[in-house]
């Protein structure tokens, strides 16, 4: 008895994994295991030996079993220890690195103003940054002698002496995408062209870059009517807030006729803009009823149709919507600006979302 006792219990406490162990009990234990058999001699003994070896028998059997389940814990300590040990982690360390870069500002409003007018169902058109003097001016109605032409502080591109050519420019606004657009697509027409500008002017509200976006509405039956809804939807979308009041005042531009130039009403309360309140007008866009010598220049018919187009200063409804206040900030490069201003670059602005989480 001794025997099987030291031999079992030598076997149970080398045993180093669950299969091993499992192994030691079925031979010592199991069925047909070597105490089991034992026992089952009991029958063949006499009734004195069979009171000295039954309790030792039964004895034997329950501290091989007890030492079973505790080298069986054991092995499920350790195997949890090892675990522990490779699955350690420091939960003092930083999250998971953000993305470094952050969408800047202006690409940010870009994308909420044509989510807004996507959802009124504009399309984005594209034109060129260099621009023919045709597309800029003529076709909008501001001939060579036009003052409209001085006052845009036109960067002029370098041509050689002697070359008559007509001049190519930067263009000073994004109304040139409205004549391409009609010549592209034709009427009716939606579009919404956002895009870069250049005029030679500096401080802290002027940029020599700057961003417009233009719209454009053409179809038979298009007043100003649809002009006021459509700009009150976008400034009450694009501002974030439930009401808003918008003031067109008669105004002149040589591409519009008649001509409105947009105010919201606003309230400055110590520098800090509130769209939809107070006493204050803030002029944000220039917009009017599509000048027939335009739709002309367009390839459109004006007797058949009409429209409205609008013009409106992205980096302005940039600054006042995120409090930005120096222009100029916006284009010097400056990580810490851009870090502060910036946005995530995972999220997208849609209206039904949200624009400006
Ligand atoms: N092109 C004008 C500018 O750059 C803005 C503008 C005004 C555009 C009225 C328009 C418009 O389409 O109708 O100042």
């Amino acid at each position: 008895m001794d025997d099987l006792r030291e031999k079992y219990l030598a076997l149970i406490s080398a045993a180093g994994d669950e299969a091993t162990l499992e192994d030691v009990r079925v031979r010592a234990v199991g069925k047909k295991g070597e105490i089991s058999l034992k026992m089952r001699e009991l029958g063949k003994m006499t009734p004195d030996e069979r009171q000295v070896a039954g309790p030792a028998l039964n004895a034997l059997k329950t501290e091989i079993n007890s030492a079973i389940s505790a080298q069986k814990s054991a092995l499920a300590d350790a195997a949890l220890e090892e675990r522990l040990k490779s699955e350690w982690l420091d939960v003092t360390l930083p999250s998971r690195p953000r993305p470094a870069g952050t969408i800047h500002p202006i690409s940010q409003v870009t994308e909420e103003v044509t989510a807004i007018f996507a959802d009124m169902g504009f399309a984005v058109a594209e034109g060129p940054q260099i621009e023919s003097d045709w597309y800029n001016f003529d076709a909008l109605n501001i001939p060579s002698h036009h003052p409209a032409r001085a006052e845009m502080d036109t960067f002029y591109m370098h041509r050689d002496a002697g070359d008559n050519r007509p001049p190519h420019v930067l263009r000073t606004h994004t109304s040139p995408v409205q004549i391409r657009s009609m010549q592209q697509r034709g009427a009716p027409i939606r579009v919404i062209c956002p895009g870069r500008v250049y005029r030679c002017d500096y401080d802290q509200t002027h940029t020599p870059m700057f961003h417009q976006v233009e719209g454009l509405a053409i179809d038979t039956d298009i007043s100003m009517a649809n002009l006021k809804w459509c700009l009150e939807e976008f400034v009450r979308s694009y501002f974030e807030v439930d009401d808003v009041e918008l003031r067109f005042r008669a105004s002149h531009f040589p591409f519009t006729e008649p001509s409105a130039e947009v105010d919201i009403r606003c309230s400055w309360d110590k520098g800090q803009l509130k769209v939809g309140e107070g006493d204050d007008w803030l002029e944000i866009l220039g917009s009017g009823m599509v000048h027939p010598k335009v739709l002309n220049a367009g390839g459109i018919d004006p007797e058949k149709y009409q429209g409205f187009a609008f013009g409106l200063g992205i980096d302005r409804i940039a600054m006042l919507k995120y409090g930005i206040p120096d222009l100029r900030a916006f284009f010097d490069s400056d990580l810490r600006w851009l870090r502060h201003y910036g946005f995530a670059s995972l999220d997208q602005p849609t209206v039904h979302a949200g624009l400006s989480r």
